[in-house]
Order: structure tokens, then C-alpha cells, then sequence
């Protein structure tokens, strides 16, 4: 994660701009431990930079949840701050060498406005849940050039690596987008995927409710898949294997299919560390036999400001 080790901190007068960088407000928490979030705009994008004593020095960071991505985006507010306030850099993890051109000249990645103004029509879309290190991803677009997938991930370092990789292997059917699955499927028009791929999702054992699969998602999934699509999970955990089984066996969902220990082209790097452990692995897919009526959208779908 990006940072500076600072020998001392202090606010700057608000609002600000150092550069294409710009600073807005500053929260700062009460009590010990004191630690400052300092509100950024940079590029489109809002964010916040994370202020906090660390020892005997300052450390300045990105906040885990704002997180933007490429890092390029958090390193040049790290330095456009320091530069700003005047700030002695102790020491640092951030090269100030230019941006990441994978990245840059990226337009594989998408806002999730882009797929609320124009949901990508005319040919067929698969969607791949929690890609990670998106060997399943790149294998089956580079198999498959007429399908387009949507990759979604909310791990900010599998978004670069896969970004890296789509641009090295020169594919051109990929979009990526950083934003939670279980959100995503809301915005996406009835009876238009031919597959929702969910592999190795986080168990959850203790947390069930954070789990990607549960009635909801499986509930949009049914409306998005056209008649015929599928919902492939694929999971090592046994646990996750008796939900999945519990929340298809519902009533009013469609057909199902369980298979254990099924060979695929591909092998992520969970997988592979799970078959030297020589756990079992299933695949529990649901099929959806139904066309369902359009949906209405109401609202935006990013942050902003509450009037
Ligand atoms: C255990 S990893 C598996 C990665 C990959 N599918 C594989 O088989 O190697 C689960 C991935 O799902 C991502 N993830 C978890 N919850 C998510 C959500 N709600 N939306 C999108 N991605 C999610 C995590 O960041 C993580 O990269």
C-alpha cells in the first residue's frame, strides 16, 4: 500500500489544489490515536488520504476503504499533499516515476455509470464474480472473442494485475469494474447474460450474510440470466456447498446441477492450492428456465454529496 513517513504533519488551509490534485475537508477523529482523513478529488475521483501517528513519526496513507485504483492515483496525492504542506518525507514507498502505462491507456476499465447509461447489448455478456487473479477471466475471453465479459472485483491489486494482463494479451472483450457484485446485478437489464461465474468466493463461515451468493443475488440472477443461462459456482468449502444447495432448493427457483471434482480448462491459484490439499470441489450450477419482466432503475449509483 502506498505511503510516506513523515517527520511532522500538520492541516493545510482548505480547499486546496496542488497540481491536478485537490483537497477539500479535513476529519479529524477525537481521543487518543488521533487520525485525519483528508477528503481528495483527483481524475474524477473521490477519495480519502489517511493521516496518523505511527511512533515517533507521521504516517500518510491511503484509506483502506476509498481506496482508489490505479495506485498511481493515491501515490500522486500522497506527494501532491506533502508538497503542499511543506512536509520532510522520511522515507517512502511511493517512486515518483509516471504512471503505469497499462493503466493509463486503459479502457477496459469501467465506472459502474457506464454500465447504467449503456448496458453493453448486441452480443452475448458473461459476468465473473470476484475474478481475483483472473486466470479464469483472461482464459475464457481469449477462448471466446465474440463474448463479452464483465469482470467484477472489488480487490484493488487483482483489478491492476488483470488490467496488466488484458492489455499483454492484447483482448479486447473484457470490461472490469470495481464494485460489489451483489450491487452490480441490479443494474443490468432481464434476460441478458448467458453465465454468472462464482469461483472460490470468501466462505464466510462465521459472517453467512456477507456471502456473494444468498436469496437476493440469486433472485437477480434468475431476472438477468436469459432462459437457458447459467449460475456457475464453484467452491472447495463444504459449507458453502450445503447453502448454495439450501438457497436453490427455494420453492420458486429453477433447476440445478451438483458435480464433484470436475476437471476445467482453467485452475485458479485457490484452486490449485486446494487440490494439493486434495480437498474436494464442487460445482453447483443453476439454470434458469424463465424469461422475467423488465426492471425499472430509480437513481444514481455512485456517492455524492446529500443536498
Ligand atoms: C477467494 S477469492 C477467489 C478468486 C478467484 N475467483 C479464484 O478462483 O481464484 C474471492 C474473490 O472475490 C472477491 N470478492 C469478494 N466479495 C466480492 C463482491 N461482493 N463483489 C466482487 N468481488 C468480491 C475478493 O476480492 C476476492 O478476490
Amino acid at each position: 500500500m502506498p505511503h510516506l513517513h513523515l517527520e511532522s504533519f500538520h492541516p493545510i488551509a482548505l480547499p486546496a489544489t496542488q497540481g491536478d490534485v485537490a483537497f477539500d475537508f479535513i476529519a479529524t477523529s477525537r481521543g487518543e490515536g488521533k487520525e485525519s482523513l483528508i477528503a481528495t478529488r483527483f481524475r474524477d475521483r473521490e477519495f480519502f488520504v489517511l493521516h496518523k501517528k505511527s511512533g515517533e513519526k507521521h504516517l500518510l496513507k491511503s484509506d483502506k476503504i476509498t481506496r482508489p485504483s490505479p495506485n498511481f492515483l493515491i501515490k500522486q496525492a500522497l506527494l501532491a499533499y506533502a508538497s503542499h504542506a511543506n512536509l520532510v518525507i522520511l522515507d517512502s514507498n511511493v517512486d515518483t516515476a509516471g504512471e503505469n502505462v497499462h493503466l493509463k491507456t486503459h479502457d477496459a476499465l469501467k465506472s459502474v455509470d457506464f454500465f447504467a447509461d449503456h448496458f453493453p447489448t448486441g452480443r452475448e455478456v458473461r459476468v465473473e464474480v470476484g475474478f481475483g487473479s483472473a486466470r479464469h477471466l483472461l482464459h475464457q475471453a481469449a477462448q471466446n472473442p465474440d463474448v463479452l465479459f464483465i469482470g467484477l472485483e472489488i480487490h484493488k491489486p487483482s483489478i491492476e494485475q488483470a488490467l496488466k494482463q488484458i492489455t499483454i494479451q492484447n483482448l479486447t472483450n473484457i470490461m472490469v469494474l470495481d464494485y460489489d457484485a451483489r450491487l452490480f446485478l441490479e443494474l443490468i437489464p432481464s434476460n441478458t447474460l448467458s453465465r454468472i461465474y462464482v469461483h472460490f468466493p470468501v466462505p464466510w463461515d462465521k459472517k453467512p450474510h456477507r456471502r456473494v451468493i444468498g436469496d437476493v443475488f440469486v433472485e437477480e440472477a434468475l431476472r438477468t440470466l436469459a432462459v437457458q443461462g447459467r449460475l456457475e459456482l464453484r467452491t472447495d468449502s463444504e459449507n458453502y456447498y450445503r447453502f448454495a444447495l439450501e438457497t436453490y432448493s427455494h420453492p420458486n427457483y429453477a433447476r440445478f446441477e451438483v458435480r464433484k471434482n470436475q476437471e476445467i480448462a482453467i485452475v485458479s491459484k485457490y484452486e490449485d492450492r486446494w487440490k494439493r490439499m486434495e480437498k474436494n470441489i464442487y460445482d453447483v450450477t443453476l439454470i434458469n428456465d424463465f424469461e422475467s419482466p423488465q426492471k425499472v432503475l430509480e437513481g444514481a449509483f455512485v456517492f455524492s454529496e446529500v443536498p
